[in-house]
């Protein structure tokens, strides 16, 4: 073997057995719940620039120029990541933007595995909450953000929408939160509707999703997807636009959910018939269905 084969592999050996060893920490520390923990795909932070190719983005814009464009305005901005792994994209927000604030809460302290050394200052200055996401509001009572982040971290809870919910409370006025596979499934029919309870709660949501894949995933996995045009919104970025911390969850409750496929049950949207959702004009929903074709085509390969 070269040396540059066996310096990879050891590499690899290395970033597995760290993953393994965050893995087996956070099971016992959150028990075999499956509604709490699921070790699968369980990898550690990706980083700014997959963060950034990885979550939505909002009005077109990355989370991060989000960020620089908070920055420049000159009132202190507060970053917050549901699962931040070891803290590595937070520490590069903070290299990159000193004057940020940053927050992270992940199911273990995962800050001493596999840092890189010149990060090691950005992630100390960090403020690391160890504990349990589906308990968020409990960590940060105090604290309110200008952008929310999560990746690869709903996937793992057993009730991501109670977690949705407590993210949204914890946004500042005008924050936004980027958000990736939150746990809402959906007929593609229904997009609007929920879009339009949200606005009336006061939020500007984007959703993004994908059809084609979805469904292949299900095929993949042998099962039969028992809805004929079931939207998984892979991805959420909402802005709080009010100051009402309430969004609702117009969504069945089929508790549990974990996100392994031999047993999913998903949240299944129920349209209320309530005279507060307005209606949408044919218009309207002919640009937001012609959107969604767009990002579907988009994302039919992820
Ligand atoms: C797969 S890692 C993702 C890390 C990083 N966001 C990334 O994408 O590279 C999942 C993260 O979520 C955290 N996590 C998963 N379930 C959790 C829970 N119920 N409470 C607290 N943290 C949890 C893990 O501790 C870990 O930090």
């Amino acid at each position: 073997m070269s040396v540059e084969r066996f310096k990879l592999s050891q590499m690899r050996l290395r970033t597995h057995e760290a993953y393994n060893r965050a893995k087996e920490r956070d099971q016992q520390f959150l028990g075999d719940d499956p509604r709490h923990l699921d070790p699968w795909d369980y990898r550690g932070d990706r980083g700014v620039d997959d963060y950034s190719k990885y979550l939505p983005q909002f009005e077109g814009k990355t989370f991060v120029e989000h960020i620089s464009e908070k920055n420049q305005q000159g009132a202190e901005v507060t970053v917050l990541d549901i699962g931040c792994g070891q803290g590595i994209t937070l520490a590069q927000l903070q290299q990159r933007f000193p004057a940020i604030k940053t927050y992270g809460i992940s199911a273990t302290d995962m800050r001493q595995d596999n840092v890189p050394e010149d990060l090691r200052s950005f992630v100390d200055q960090i403020d690391y909450r160890v504990g349990d996401i589906h308990h968020l509001r409990k960590f940060f009572k105090d604290e309110r953000f200008d952008i929310i982040v999560s990746l690869r971290t709903f996937v793992h809870l057993g009730d991501p929408l109670s977690v949705l919910k407590q993210s949204y409370a914890l946004l500042k006025r005008n924050g936004v939160a980027f958000l990736d596979e939150p746990g809402i499934w959906l007929e593609m029919a229904d997009a609007p509707t929920l879009r339009n309870i949200w606005q009336a709660d006061g939020a500007n949501p984007e959703f993004d999703g994908f059809l084609g894949s979805t469904l292949d995933l299900f095929g993949a996995n042998g099962l039969t997807p028992t809805r004929s045009n079931v939207f998984c919104s892979s991805h959420l970025a909402i802005r709080k636009e009010s100051d009402n911390p309430h969004l609702s969850m117009p969504f069945v409750h089929a508790f549990p959910k974990t996100p392994n496929f031999e047993n999913l049950q998903p949240y299944d949207f129920q349209p209320p018939n309530t005279k507060d959702t307005k209606p949408v004009s044919r218009q309207v929903r002919r640009h937001l269905e012609r959107q969604q074709r767009k990002k579907d085509r988009k994302h039919k390969i992820r």
